[in-house]
């Protein structure tokens, strides 16, 4: 394969490696012939440079994981997360966010010159808007695990939707941080899925207990699931060379699902477009 996207020969960190989207993205990135380092909880069975087994709710893993990083990275890509149910609220937001954020920031100064940051938010993260003064409150705490739970405990009814909030919190965290990284030619987005088969949603069907009809509702009209790979893809190219003056971008990947709403083409049952 020739090289139109960038990634031969470059190291790279992907979570959420072992499973779903994060799998789809790391077989993809070593077939392209990156250098690839996966972190994740559980074993990754992709052919990676190195596996790290890392737990994103605890900083002191997030640590050790960084130090069997490479001092050079060209991209980082966001990609573990848990549903909520049935994880807690807090759990989710200190794994799917406070981990995200401290993994990030602790890879910044690696990153390299034109180099990528991607993570994986989510359509439930959509309606960040009416809820920015609070998660931009959130963000201005020290991210440390103490002052997120205690910020949580706090502003119960803020976060009580722990899942949304946490993906909110990715999106305006993308936003907030594209400016300094613009200033080191960095560039940062994220990707907001539709409903996508993979672990992620056999844990929220079955151990959460969300039933199928429910989640039917956030169906794209193509009326189908995606795939890992059909959310993978977009979040390679987004750090990819093609993609080299994209920066700050909350990208729905949706088929559609988002501008239906913003057209009144359906019912807006999370208030994305408020
Ligand atoms: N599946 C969906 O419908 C959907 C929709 C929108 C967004 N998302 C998001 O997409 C991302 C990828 O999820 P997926 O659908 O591929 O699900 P998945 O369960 O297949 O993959 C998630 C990965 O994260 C890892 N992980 C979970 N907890 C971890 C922890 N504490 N530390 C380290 N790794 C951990 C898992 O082991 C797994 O490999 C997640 O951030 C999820 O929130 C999923």
């Amino acid at each position: 394969m020739n090289d139109i996207l960038g990634y031969k020969g470059k190291s790279v960190v992907i979570t959420g490696a072992a499973s779903g989207m994060g799998q789809a993205a790391a077989q993809l990135l070593v077939d392209l012939g990156a250098e690839v380092y996966a972190l994740d909880i559980a074993p990754v069975t992709v052919p990676v440079a190195k596996a790290i087994k890392v737990d994103m709710k605890d900083h002191g893993s997030i640590d050790e994981a960084v130090a069997a990083l490479p001092q050079k990275i060209y991209a980082l890509f966001n990609c573990a997360g848990v549903p909520s149910p049935p994880f807690s609220a807090k759990d989710t937001v200190l794994i799917n966010f406070v981990g995200l954020r401290y993994l990030t920031d602790s890879l910044i100064p690696r990153i390299e010159d034109c180099g990528g940051i991607a993570s994986i938010a989510s359509t439930a993260g959509m309606a960040w808007r009416p809820k920015l003064e609070k998660v931009q409150e959130f963000l201005a705490l020290d991210n440390s695990q103490e002052a997120a739970t205690q910020w949580m405990s706090d502003n119960p009814k803020d976060c009580a939707d722990g899942y949304g909030f946490s993906k909110q919190c990715i999106i305006v965290y993308t936003m907030q941080s594209a400016k300094a990284l613009a200033a080191r030619n960095i560039r940062i987005n994220c990707i907001s899925p539709s409903p996508t088969d993979s672990g992620f949603m056999d844990k929220l069907k079955g151990e959460g207990q969300m039933p199928a009809e429910a989640i039917d509702l956030f169906l794209p009209s193509n009326g189908r699931y995606a795939t890992g790979a059909e959310m993978g893809e977009p979040l390679v190219l987004l750090n990819s060379r093609l993609a080299s003056f994209v920066s700050g971008n909350n990208l729905p990947v949706d088929f559609g699902y988002c501008a239906e709403l913003f057209m009144g083409q359906r019912d807006d049952l999370l208030g994305i477009t408020a």
